[in-house]
C-alpha cells in the first residue's frame, strides 16, 4: 500500500463516499421490479456520493480545482492541480442491479496525473497510484499481464450509448479485434475497465468518447503497472483526446495496429 499524505486524503474521501453508495445500492436492487424503475433514485445517489467527495477533497486540498461528473467544473487557486471526480462509474450497471461500478477519483499536476484511486466498494477492492510508487489493489503491488499473443488475450472495450458516438467505426473494430483475440468483454465501467488491465485481470482495453473522469485515476493505474496507455488512435496523451488504448507493451502496440488500420 502506499503511505503519502496525498494517498491518505484521496482513500478517506473515496471510503466516505462509498459507504452511502453501497447503502443505496442495497436499496437499488428492490427497486427493479417497480415500474418506474431507480432512475431517480440513483440519480439522486450519484448526486450525494459526488458531494461527499467534493466536501472531503475541498476540505483537505482547499484551492485544487475540480472537474466533477454531475456538478462540472470548479476553478480553484491553485491552477497545477485539479482533481478528476466520477462517483459512480458504471451507472447503468448500478441501475440496473449489476455489482460492477465504482468512483473514480484522479489527480492532475500541471497536465500530468499523478494519483488515483478506483474503489469498487460491492468487491470491496481499492485500487491505489501514485506515480513512482507503484499500483496496487488492497495490499498487493500490481503488474500487468504477461501475455504476449492476442489469441491468449482477453480484450475489454466500450460501447457509446444511444445516440453518442460513432457505432458503425467500433462495429468495424470489434470485428478486427475479434477475428485475433482470445475473448472480449463489455464490462460497463471504463474506470475499473482500466483497474483490471492494470491487475493483469484484462489484457487490453480500448474505449473513445470517454470524459476525463472516467480514465484519469485509471492511467496512472496503468502506467505504474507496468502498462502502457495512449489515446486510441496512439497520437497523444489520453487525458486530452478522451480516448484509451492500453495493455502491456507487446498488446498495447497491436491494439492500436488493429484499431489504426480501421476506417473511421
Ligand atoms: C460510463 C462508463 C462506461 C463507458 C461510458 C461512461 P458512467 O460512465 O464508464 O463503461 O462506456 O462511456 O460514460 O456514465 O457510468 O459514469
Ligand atoms: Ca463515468
Amino acid at each position: 500500500m502506499i503511505s503519502s499524505p496525498l494517498m491518505t486524503v484521496m482513500v478517506d474521501a473515496v471510503r466516505k463516499a462509498s459507504r452511502g453508495l453501497r447503502r443505496d445500492y442495497g436499496e437499488v436492487e428492490n427497486l427493479q421490479v417497480s415500474r418506474k424503475g431507480p432512475g431517480d433514485f440513483v440519480s439522486a445517489a450519484d448526486r450525494k456520493a459526488e458531494e461527499t467527495l467534493r466536501d472531503a477533497l475541498m476540505k483537505a486540498r482547499p484551492g485544487y480545482g475540480m472537474v466533477l461528473e454531475e456538478s462540472g467544473i470548479v476553478e480553484g487557486q491553485d491552477k497545477s492541480h485539479t482533481w478528476h471526480v466520477d462517483p459512480l462509474d458504471g451507472t447503468a450497471n448500478f441501475l440496473h442491479g449489476i455489482p460492477h461500478f465504482a468512483i473514480s477519483v484522479g489527480l492532475e499536476r500541471d497536465g500530468q496525473i499523478v494519483a488515483g484511486v478506483i474503489y469498487d466498494p460491492v468487491k470491496d477492492e481499492l485500487f491505489v497510484a501514485e506515480r513512482g510508487k507503484g499500483a496496487y489493489l488492497n495490499n498487493r503491488r500490481l503488474r500487468v499481464a504477461g501475455r504476449q499473443d492476442m489469441a491468449d488475450a482477453l480484450i475489454a472495450y466500450g460501447t457509446p450509448y444511444l445516440g453518442r458516438g460513432n457505432h458503425p467505426r467500433l462495429l468495424r473494430e470489434v470485428a478486427s479485434v475479434m477475428a485475433v483475440a482470445g475473448g472480449t468483454r463489455r464490462m460497463g465501467s471504463a474506470a475499473l475497465d482500466l483497474a483490471y488491465v492494470a491487475c493483469g485481470r484484462l489484457d487490453a482495453y480500448w474505449e473513445r468518447d470517454l470524459q476525463t473522469w472516467d480514465i484519469a485515476a485509471g492511467i496512472i493505474l496503468v502506467r505504474e503497472a507496468g502498462g502502457f496507455v495512449t489515446s486510441a488512435d496512439n497520437a497523444s496523451e489520453p487525458l486530452a483526446a478522451r480516448s484509451v488504448a492500453c495493455g502491456n507493451e507487446a498488446l498495447h502496440r497491436e491494439l492500436v495496429g488493429i484499431l489504426r488500420k480501421v476506417q473511421a
